[in-house]
């Protein structure tokens, strides 16, 4: 691996686009303070240029070259950092960053990934890396090197680190007016629940206006398979594979996917979209996707599974 870590660090350096897993996803990285490299993201992916990027860091000094952290900002990272926790913090415009990674924005997103492979690449090229999930815009994550290969065929290189280990992407969040508040702006693997508990401050959910959203992202048509997503199925149709979540029998009979034999919503994530990439596969045309619990994780789940659905 330290000769493909040494040949990402090397592409990345002369302005070129690599495929990297995190614990979340994989992401489609870049040089985040050259626009010539970070519009190749934007290509690639045929991402909206308004839809802002994560900035990728080594740590919290890294960090701070880029964006003002206020105190719980930093307590927040240094709780969950490295891992999946993106902060929306006011950018330092002297930090050279590209203004297509910000879309304009005078604010910037940044984190920390916890996958060993990222964490070398960051040391080898020495850069902060733009990094959106590496996937067409609008389909689904990849969590996978495979998909990666498969969802775009023409990115150059792409760090194969096996399938990632949470499987959703970071979750969101911004501090809101005087630290009073946390703002969630996307759920993911850090729950409502650790982030009340590292901090004692309550977590609100932004509630985003579709036509102006704060985070851009957060479109609701989203992690789209081919097939229609039908959601808290009871049973199931003709022509459909069943997304299952528990032992049960719903569906055996036809493709099926369990999330998670055990009810584990941490499995359930860390399988969601290898399951939606699966179902695809299958050529099936619709999903009937089993309810699952809203709550931890799960919320992040079924966040995810209403984009899905989304026509
Ligand atoms: O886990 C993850 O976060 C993965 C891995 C690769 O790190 N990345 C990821 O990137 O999910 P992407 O581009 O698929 O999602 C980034 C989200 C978008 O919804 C975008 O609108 C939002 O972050 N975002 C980026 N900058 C923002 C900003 N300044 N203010 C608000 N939202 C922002
Ligand atoms: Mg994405």
């Amino acid at each position: 691996m330290r000769e493909e870590v040494i040949r990402a660090g090397e592409i990345l350096q002369q302005w070129g686009v690599v495929a990297l897993p995190t614990e979340t996803v994989y992401g489609l990285a870049a040089d985040a303070r050259n626009d010539i490299a970070v519009r190749k993201v934007f290509k690639l992916k045929g991402r909206p240029s308004f839809n802002p990027l994560i900035v990728h860091v080594k740590d919290l000094e890294a960090a701070e070259q880029i964006g003002h952290f206020s105190e719980v900002a930093r307590h927040l990272v240094q709780v969950f950092w490295p891992g999946p926790l993106t902060l929306v913090v006011p950018l330092k415009k002297e930090a050279g960053i590209s203004g297509l990674v910000t879309a304009g924005l005078d604010t910037i997103a940044l984190r920390s990934p916890a996958h060993p492979l990222a964490q070398m690449v960051l040391s080898q090229s020495g850069l902060a890396l733009a990094a959106p999930s590496a996937n067409v815009s609008g389909t689904v994550s990849p969590t996978s090197a495979e998909h990666v290969r498969q969802g775009l065929p023409d990115v150059d290189f792409v760090l194969d680190g096996g399938a990632t280990a949470k499987g959703l992407e970071s979750t969101i969040v911004q501090m809101g007016e005087g630290d009073k508040e946390i703002i969630l702006l996307r759920p993911g693997p850090i729950t409502i629940e650790a982030l009340e508990a590292a901090c004692g401050i309550k977590v609100v959910s932004l509630e985003q206006d579709q036509d102006a959203p704060v985070s851009p992202g957060a479109l609701l048509k989203h992690y789209s398979p081919k097939a229609a997503v039908r959601l808290f199925a009871q049973d199931h149709r003709p022509g459909e594979g069943v997304l299952g979540f528990g032992a049960e029998t719903v569906g055996r009979d036809v493709p099926f996917y369990n999330l998670s034999e055990q009810e584990d919503l941490n499995e359930a994530a860390q399988r969601l979209f290898a399951g939606l990439h699966w179902m695809d596969a299958q050529g099936v045309s619709g999903i009937a996707v089993r309810p699952i619990p809203n709550q931890g994780i799960g919320l992040a789940i079924n966040d995810r599974l209403r984009r899905a659905a989304a026509q």
